[in-house]
Order: structure tokens, then sequence, then C-alpha cells
């Protein structure tokens, strides 16, 4: 028995700006300190909101850190300078920035001239052809409209700065990625792992960029939350189970398909992908085929979604490859996660920094006998010859045996000292080649990084399931959020206001809730509206208590279906069964 009349389709050009109302209205988010005027970039997420978050990331968990046996770690969102300076942030963490000169504001040049040119990313150009195309294209100031041509575009670094302590002698930053954190505790976390390659480590946290223009509510944020996994892997002889994702359907936007005039998306499959070399990394590929379902799950149409990979102007500067999992948001493609390809980059780099080891000891399987060159300097010698720089020699010298033993094969070896060139004689050096048995050699491990902006998702998932139809001759809204993630699982309402009725209604709240079932009692207003307010907010069920229930000999109660608002009665006494099997998707709303 449906109250349903035609469902009508959804106003594609003005969904965000809906949705973005409604979010306010009922709680899912809203800008934050807004009895200060509101601050751009941050947002806070109100009740219904939070719960939808907490269950995408429970989500996230269950699949990347729980299902795949990875380790979840919780480090500080602030760190000091010498990581990022180690990490390549500090200098290369930047955004262009063009100032209006007429009102001060400042733009993300790349944006000004994606939104008002055919270019689709500008990001990837060089500073001075974004400053051509501004001039050529004669690109205003989105705020006030005056002319930017000839305006200096500079690169602006995207890290909010902190003083560690009273002072500025110890400078920290905010982290713009969750990533680090994990990065620098890979010399105890390798041990966590007893040091056996390959191994993950996911953490779900804040991170923080000073965006020029932060826009659109949720997808661009100063404060966001990242849910990321940082996969170590031995490059040579580590493979991932590619077998298990082979035939995962995708849409795939490679590069090769950008550069081209008429280049389009493909369909494939992950196997064949790998295979055709679309996607080169194999280890990349399986990410992408254990997302695309967890995605389909949690929400997001799949009408709606591709993987497109980075041109190479676009790629982080860690990045040796990189795909985004982009959703659809009225017309515009936004980027949801990153797969990236990040080598040995981070590992090599904090190695450098701190001195510390950020290697894994991989044991031959047979001890293997090598040669070795080695050095053992006359220091009588090198001592009054070069002072204060005779250890720099050495270590000169031992590099040199290691990568060149030829450069010994004179009477004199030449090495390189603060730009100047000095000559040794060999016999000074102790220089031998000796047989050494090995078992085994220190490596670096490379990093596959899943990267998931949580604030993103949660915006696809509530942009791709809001509906209007209508009801009864009346308008309605409602989102059809899947059950594993919707704030709210069941609605319990008492027909009336009534003694018994909301006696009756209490108990079943409280058996549902005792079940780990998420619920809402709501007894203000007519019926009719509060089935709007839960549709509203995308709970799936709504069970209402009437006369029936308290008069008829069987107890029941009417349970109510959103999305096709058809309602069946069902006895209390088999009601917190049902609904748990509802919601574990063992049992259909149809078959109750
Ligand atoms: N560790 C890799 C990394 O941080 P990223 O592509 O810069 O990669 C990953 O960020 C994800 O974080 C993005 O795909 C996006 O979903 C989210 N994200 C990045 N900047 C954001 C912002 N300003 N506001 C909201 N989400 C953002």
């Amino acid at each position: 028995m449906s109250e349903q009349a035609q469902t009508a389709t959804n106003d594609a050009e003005s969904t965000s700006e809906k949705l973005v109302e409604l979010a306010k209205r009922r709680g899912y988010f809203f800008q934050s300190s807004g009895a200060y005027g509101g601050v751009g970039g941050f947002y806070t997420f109100g009740p219904q909101g939070a719960s939808l978050k907490g269950n995408v990331e429970d989500a996230w968990r269950d699949r990347f850190a729980v299902a795949e046996g990875n380790m979840e770690i919780d480090a500080p969102t602030i760190m000091p300078e010498p990581v990022f300076e180690a990490s390549g942030h500090l200098d290369g963490f930047d955004d262009m920035l063009v100032e209006c000169d007429e009102c001060g504001e400042s733009h993300r040049a790349d944006h000004v001239v994606e939104d008002n040119t055919e270019y689709e990313d500008a990001e990837s150009l060089p500073i001075p052809e974004v400053e051509e195309v501004i001039a050529e294209h004669q690109l205003v100031c989105p705020s006030c409209g005056a002319g930017l041509a000839g305006q200096a575009v500079e690169t602006f670094n995207l890290m909010f700065a902190t003083n560690i302590g009273p002072g500025d002698s110890d400078p920290g930053y905010l982290r713009p990625e969750t990533a680090q954190g994990i990065f620098v505790e890979f010399p105890r976390l390798k041990e966590y792992a007893r040091n056996q390659l390959p191994f993950g480590v996911t953490q779900i946290g804040r991170a923080y960029r000073n965006e020029i223009s932060p826009r659109r509510s949720i997808i661009r944020t100063r404060e966001f939350t990242q849910a990321e996994l940082e996969y170590f892997v031995d490059p040579e002889t580590d493979e991932p189970d590619l077998e298990s994702v082979a035939d995962v359907d995708v849409t795939l936007y490679p590069a090769s398909e950008q550069n081209k005039d008429d280049g389009d998306e493909i369909r494939t499959t992950i196997g064949d992908a790998v295979e055709e070399g679309v996607i080169s990394s194999p280890w990349v590929a399986y990410f992408l085929g254990v997302a695309k379902p967890w995605y389909d799950a949690v929400g997001v149409d799949m009408d709606r979604f591709r993987f497109r990979q980075h041109l190479s102007g676009e790629r982080a500067h860690y990045a040796a490859d990189c795909w985004d999992a982009e959703s659809e948001i009225d017309g515009n493609w936004i980027e949801m996660a990153g797969f990236a390809y990040r080598s040995d980059y981070d590992l090599s780099k904090h190695a450098e920094h701190s001195g510390d080891r950020f290697t894994v000891f991989k044991q031959y399987d047979e001890p293997k006998t090598v040669e070795r060159a080695t050095v053992d300097p006359d220091m009588s010698y090198l001592g009054p010859e070069f002072g204060g720089d005779a250890q720099a020699v050495v270590e000169e010298l031992e590099d040199l045996a290691a990568r060149d033993r030829a450069a010994f094969d004179g009477d004199v070896v030449e090495i390189e000292l603060e730009d100047d060139t000095h000559d040794i004689p060999v016999e000074k050096t102790g220089f031998a080649v000796e047989e050494q048995t090995e078992a085994g050699e220190h490596i670096t491990p490379h990093v596959v990084e899943p990267s998931f902006g949580v604030d993103r998702l949660v915006y696809t998932v509530l942009h791709h399931a809001y509906r209007e139809d209508e009801v009864d001759g009346e308008e309605r809204t409602y989102l059809e959020l899947d059950p594993e993630v919707a704030p709210t699982f069941v609605g319990v309402f008492p027909l009336q206001n009534d003694d018994e009725l909301e006696a009756e209604a209490q108990e079943i709240v409280a058996d549902l809730r005792a079940e780990g079932l998420s619920v809402t009692y709501d007894d203000s207003g007519n019926i009719g509206r509060r089935y709007r307010r839960q549709d509203e907010v995308g709970t799936p069920f709504c069970v209402t208590v009437d006369y029936e229930t308290i008069e008829d000999k069987e107890t029941t109660v009417t349970v109510r279906e959103r999305d096709t608002t058809d309602q069946t009665r069902l006895p209390v006494d088999d009601l917190v069964e049902a609904l748990a099997e509802i919601r574990e998707g063992d049992l259909e709303f149809e078959e109750l």
C-alpha cells in the first residue's frame, strides 16, 4: 500500500544548493563559528552529519584496515618543521595565487582560468603560462570584476604554521596529510610488522590546508578528514592478489585519453586494464579494484563514478603515478580519493634527513657470497694532510670504493671535497676487494597509497542520495541513504500523545537500542510531518504505535519503508529481529 505517486527526477542544476540548505536545517553540516560571522573553509558536522561521517569511517576501517589485515595508528596533527623539510611540503606544497589590485581578494589562479576558459587542468600549467592565459582571455577578479591581466601569479604554501611551545624557536605545522604521521614512525612500525613486507598502516584523522579559496561547502575546506592507507611493499618481489579484483568493472579516464582531442573514458575490468598496460602499477590497480565495490556499498552512484589518471604536470611532488576516484556532482567531476604510487620517495627522504633507518632487512633464500670493495685509509697520512676534513675524506673514499672500483686502478685516487679535487696515493687508502658472505640486504620499501577524503565522500553520498517526489499530492524530499551509513536506522512514533501509546513506543525504542540499532523517538507534530522529517534525514524505516497495537490480541505495529513509503503491520514480538536482519542485509522489507 503505497502513498507514493510518480517519482520526479532530480533537478541537477540546483541539487547542491538544496542539499546545502537541507544539511543546515536537518543537522548534517553547516559553516562553523556562525555566531561570529562564520569563517571560510571550516565546517561543523551536526548530529546527523557526525553520525553519517562516523558510519562512513567505520565502513572504511572495516574494509581497508580490518579486512585487509592492516594496522591502524593515531598520530598527532602537529608535527615539527624538519618532518616537512624532509617530506618536501615546505618547498613544494604550493598553489598558484593571484591577488586583485582593486579589492585585495586572493584567488587560486588555476581556478580562475578553469572557471572561465576551456582549460580543464590549469594546475598542471607552468606559472608564466597561467599569467599569459589570464592576460589573453582578459580574465577578471571573481569578487569585484576588475581585470587580472598583468597581475603576478605567485606560489602560496598551503601549510598552517605554528610554534611549538613559547617563542618561535621551534616551528611546527598542522599536517597537510595524515600520511606523514605514518612515514615518520616507520622505524617502529616495521618492528610491529616483524620486519615482514608487505604490510599496511592506516590512519583516519584531520588534515589541514590553508586553501586560498575554499569553496563548494565541504568539498574544499581548510580542515578536513582523511582516511589513508600507506602500504609498504618490496617492489622486486611483492605482488598484489590481482585475481581477487580482476573482474571488477571500472570506468577509467587515462592520461593518454585526456591528452587526445577526442579522448574518452574507457570501460574495462581491472584485470584487462593491467594486462593492457592502462594501469601500470598492479598495486594501484588492486586498490582501485577494492575501492570501487566499497564506494558502491556506501552509496556512491556507480553511473556517476570513475577513476581518472593524473596528467604528468598535475601529480604531487612525491607521486610517480596517481589515479583519482571521482564523483559527478551537478555536472562537475570532483576528486574523492587519490591512489598514488609514492615509490621510496618518503622513506628515503626521512632516512636522509633524520639519519634513522627507514629500511627493512630482506633475508636471502640462501646466503650469498659477494665481492665488496673496502678502504682502510692510513690516518697518519690523512690527518696531517687534511686536518679537520680527514673524516670527510674517509667517507668520500668509502663511497667511491662502493661506487667505482676502477678509480683505485692507478697510483693516485682523485676525490672531490667541497668543490676541490684532491689526489691521494692509492697505497694510503688501504683499498681491497674482499669476498663476504651476506644473509640479506637492507631495502627501502615502496609505498602505495590509497588516500580518501571523508568529507567529499560524505557530500557525494548525500548528493547522490538526494530525491524529490510527490506523496499524497505533496512534494517530498528524501535521502535514499544506504542503511549501513544512514545516521538513524529507525524512527519510532506513538500515533498520538497518549500515555499508553507513548509507553509502548518507548519500550520498543529500548528493545531496538538494546539490539544495537540506532533509533530516534519522535512524538511531536502530526504523523505525516514526522514521516517527512525522517525521510529528509534519510532514516530507512519508521515504526508507528497506534491504537490497534494496544487493543489487538496480537500486538502489532506499522512499519514504513522510506523510499516506497510502503507500510506493513508486524507483530511487536518479531519487530526487533526483523529489523536487525534487514540492517544486516539478510532480509528485505518486502519479505516482511
Ligand atoms: N596523502 C595524499 C594526499 O593527501 P590529496 O589528493 O592531496 O592526497 C587526498 O588528498 C584526499 O583528501 C583528496 O582526494 C580529497 O578527497 C581530500 N582533500 C584534499 N584537500 C581537501 C580539502 N581542501 N577539502 C576537503 N577535502 C580535501
